[in-house]
């Protein structure tokens, strides 16, 4: 481990004459461990120890011949030293998968939770964490160390004065926090202040696993008010002003992104001036690990308040849109949907040039980025004068282009975008001519809730131009239409009856849906109680309307606004198609 060198280990060498075993066979020396001789059992244990630290292949020839069980039965002997010597030679032959697999089905756990106690010495604290650690990263084992009580032993431990303890304890807890459980146990158990004192530790593995922990404890709301109560974030801000620690900062970053999660941290960090100093290490040049990650703070405290536009944010993540890293690109993205909830920085974004970059990124090779872009444009241009300007740099086609995108969001957030810039005639004209009318029909095909609720809104909207229209029906757009009258989602079903109501305005397509079915369709609808919704009344109207002769012969009557063109003839009364 980083900083020092292997701790003196007290072996038994003054004791005892070291037993000639190096020289045997590992079988034999297992043998010795049935031994009932105290000074027999201390050799053998040693002995294994150390044929087991020269490596992997010995830790497994030492466990097919049989050592396991014997040294899990010794490591509770009432002697301390062979107590002491068995241990190591556990613990060593632990860290290797094939022995760890095994020792998990000798329920070994209890007698090393019992082995983490204040009487025992500090070398059989090392290798009782060190076994436990091997242990705890399979997840049953995890769960027997939590039910056994392993957790408060294993926290006193951080306290130990020994780096190597400390550094196996931190990861069982590592493992173990995994699970909520355990998050929430740990600080019951009083163990964030322990866990904030290791961040001084000297060896920088000890700080990263602190971090990562950290990580995983700040997810917990109750956990986060005692981060914050322990000063925690004092200590990361300590951390992050410090050049020394620049290996660290992208992991405190992370923990800092969970901080900023509820309102009510963000704002007492505004108050004692915590928050200006995130946002100013924020605008240091840095690594782009160090970037997304800042990024990410931004991301998660934009949602609760407004402070991060008054810190003038915008400007950097619009400068972060042009770094050249893909990485970078996507986290600022991110960034900039969840900071476009406020109207002030919808029109900062728009003014810095922000808008037009996200455009930029929807030519991108990677699918990733024009995700996360195309969830920021449709965030963004709910305000219409980013929608003319997202119109205005050309957004409409590469956004139209994107309706046959292989990745589901994208397709989803481009057809919510057009849809919020469909809403402005100008926009709706421009964005017709573009063949978005044929783009459609594809995703009407998609079995993506999202997909099909914004496309058919997108349909809707469009279909308000009889040239639109018209475009629908040749491109195919029908058929897949009417089929999702068969749809048992309720809103995309409202919104299907919806846009059949916007089509069937033209009787040419009215009448091309009525052949596909549609009246059936909707028929059975109105007789579902759960399916009938306020669109599918007006569909099957606008759909009559088509067909005068079939009208005529449901109803009995035809209303003065319909008109009687050639087509039409008296069937005789029929019942309603079934
Ligand atoms: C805990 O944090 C690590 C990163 O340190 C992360 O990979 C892991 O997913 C987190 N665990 C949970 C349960 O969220
Ligand atoms: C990030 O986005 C900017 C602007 O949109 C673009 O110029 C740059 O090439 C992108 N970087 C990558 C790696 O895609
Ligand atoms: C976009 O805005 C909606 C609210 O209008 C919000 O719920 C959502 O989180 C935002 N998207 C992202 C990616 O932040
Ligand atoms: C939005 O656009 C309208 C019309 O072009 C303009 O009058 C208005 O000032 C713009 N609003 C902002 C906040 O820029
Ligand atoms: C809908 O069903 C009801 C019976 O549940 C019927 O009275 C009504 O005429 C039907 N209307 C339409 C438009 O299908
Ligand atoms: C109207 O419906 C009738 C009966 O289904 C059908 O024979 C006729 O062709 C339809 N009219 C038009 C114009 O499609």
């Amino acid at each position: 481990m980083g900083k020092k060198g292997k701790k003196e280990m007290e072996t038994s060498k003054e004791t005892f004459d070291p037993l000639p075993v190096e020289t045997k066979a590992p079988a034999t020396v297992v043998l010795l461990l049935n031994s009932q001789e105290e000074d027999v059992l201390v050799k053998a244990c040693e002995a294994i120890y150390t044929f087991a630290e020269k490596g992997n292949e010995n830790k497994v020839s030492l466990f097919e011949v049989g050592a396991l069980e014997p040294l899990c039965k010794i490591i509770s002997h009432s002697n301390n030293l062979v107590r002491r010597n068995a241990i190591m030679a556990l613990g060593s032959m632990s860290t290797n998968g094939e022995v760890k697999n095994a020792l998990k089905k000798l329920d070994v756990i209890p007698s090393l939770i019992e082995k983490l106690s204040n009487e025992e010495d500090v070398v059989v604290h090392e290798f009782s964490t060190l076994c436990l650690a091997s242990l705890s990263v399979d997840y049953v084992s995890m769960a027997q160390i939590f039910e056994s009580n392993g957790l408060p032993p294993v926290i006193q431990l951080l306290s130990s004065s020994d780096p190597d303890v400390q550094k196996n304890s931190l990861e069982i807890i590592f493992n173990l926090v995994q699970d909520y459980k355990s998050r929430q146990a740990v600080h019951e158990f009083g163990g964030m202040v322990p866990l904030l004192e290791l961040l001084k530790s000297d060896f920088p593995v000890i700080q990263q696993l602190v971090l990562k922990v950290l990580q995983n404890l700040t997810m917990d709301l109750e956990t986060r008010n005692t981060f914050r109560q322990e000063q925690g974030f004092e200590k990361l801000l300590e951390i992050l002003s410090n050049q020394d620690f620049s290996d660290l900062h992208s992991d405190v970053l992370l923990i800092v992104a969970n901080c900023l999660c509820n309102s009510e941290t963000i704002h007492s960090l505004a108050e004692d001036g915590g928050l200006a100093k995130v946002m100013d290490f924020i605008l240091l040049p840095s690594v782009p690990e160090i970037h997304s990650n800042a990024i990410k703070c931004i991301s998660r405290s934009a949602q609760s308040c407004e402070l991060l536009h008054e810190h003038g944010v915008e400007k950097v993540l619009v400068e972060l849109l042009s770094v050249e890293n893909v990485d970078v690109n996507i986290s600022t993205c991110h960034a900039v949907a969840a900071m476009s909830l406020h109207q002030a920085s919808k029109d900062t974004f728009r003014d810095l040039g922000g808008v037009a970059k996200l455009v930029e990124s929807m030519s991108s090779e990677s699918l990733h980025l024009k995700e996360a872009a195309s969830a920021a444009l449709s965030n963004l241009t709910h305000d219409k004068n980013n929608s003319m300007t997202v119109f205005e740099v050309g957004g409409h086609t590469l956004l139209i282009k994107q309706l046959s995108c292989s990745c589901p969001k994208t397709v989803a957030n481009s057809a919510s975008t057009l849809c919020n810039m469909a809403e402005q005639v100008k926009i709706r004209r421009g964005i017709w001519s573009h063949g978005v009318m044929e783009a459609l029909v594809e995703p009407l095909k998609s079995t993506d809730s999202q997909i099909l609720l914004n496309s058919l809104q997108c349909l809707a909207l469009l279909a308000c131009d009889s040239e639109a229209r018209v475009e629908f029906q040749s491109a195919g757009g029908l058929p897949p239409l009417v089929d999702l009258l068969r749809s048992h989602h309720k809103d995309v079903l409202a919104r299907a009856c919806l846009a059949v109501v916007g089509i069937a305005i033209d009787e040419f397509p009215a009448v091309e849906m009525y052949k596909l079915g549609a009246l059936e369709l909707l028929e059975e609808i109105n007789l579902s109680v759960n399916r009938r919704n306020k669109f599918s009344k007006l569909a099957t109207t606008a759909l009559l309307k088509s067909n005068l002769s079939v009208k005529y012969s449901l109803t009995g009557h035809l209303a003065s606004t319909d008109i009687i063109t050639h087509g039409f003839y008296d069937a005789g009364k029929e019942t309603w198609p079934s």
